[in-house]
């Protein structure tokens, strides 16, 4: 595991987008995981500005999204959809066709979490999954506890992330109370993995993801384990290194 410090919020962005730029300019139709969050929203608005300068190309990557809520259709605001195309789609020119998310309205959300599964597979598997982390400690919709061998399925989110996520929503009781993710497997199956964190409510968890045992109960620090993971925190995060 590569632990880089940044500044701040936007260097930590700027370092991001170096790295997942590098790997479009080195491989065209590389395969990206995709996160949401506020986090990676900088790393989106980076990458915005290479496109638009011409230096990097997205028309053959191919995007799988970690997750959605359950629940809400493609073009219900808090959709990970809606974010997606608000936050990085309509800067870029990944072609429609290649951008894949959860469909969290799926009346069958098991054989959905196996369509979608199956589909990374087709698609030769990530090349790079980039990924935010939850105050508990939490990759994707990974809680506490989860079972490291899981590959993409339905998930009862904990208390600690509906109340995080609530700012997104009118009312704290919009927040769905499940969501499709991808599994800890899916995500330590990508050949790379670039993990950012920013601001001080991170630092724990970017203690016990970075330093602390390998355990279900942070589910983070499976990140250990993976011969290919950059971490990136800035120094509010990184306080407790
Ligand atoms: C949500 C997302 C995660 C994200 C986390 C942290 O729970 N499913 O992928 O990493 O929030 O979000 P933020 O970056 O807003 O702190």
């Amino acid at each position: 595991m590569r632990v880089v410090t940044a500044r701040d919020y936007d260097q930590m962005s700027r370092k991001a987008s170096y790295i997942v730029a590098s790997r479009v300019i080195l491989n065209p139709k590389c395969v990206l995981g995709l996160a949401t969050g506020d986090t990676p929203k900088g790393l989106y608005r980076e990458l915005a500005f290479l496109f638009r300068a011409g230096d990097v190309d997205f028309s053959g990557v191919t995007t799988f999204n970690l997750d959605e809520y359950v629940g809400l259709t493609p073009d219900h605001p808090n959709s990970y959809q809606s974010y997606m195309r608000e936050h990085f789609f309509r800067f870029v020119n990944v072609s429609p066709g290649r951008r894949h998310i959860p469909d969290g309205a799926a009346p069958d959300l098991a054989a959905e979490c196996r369509r979608y599964e199956a589909a990374i597979e087709r698609a030769g598997g990530i090349d790079l999954q980039i990924l935010g982390l939850g105050r508990d400690g939490h990759i994707g919709f990974n809680e506490p506890d989860v079972k490291f061998e899981t590959g993409t399925h339905v998930v009862t989110l904990a208390e600690s992330t509906l109340e995080a996520n609530a700012r997104f929503f009118a009312r704290a009781d919009d927040v769905p109370r499940s969501a499709i993710s991808m599994g800890i497997r899916t995500i330590m199956s990508a050949r790379r993995i670039l993990l950012l964190a920013s601001g001080a409510e991170k630092a724990e968890a970017i203690r016990g993801a970075v330093m602390g045992a390998v355990t279900p109960d942070l589910p983070a620090s499976v990140l250990q384990l993976h011969p290919n993971a950059t971490v990136i925190v800035d120094e509010a995060a990184a306080r407790t290194l």
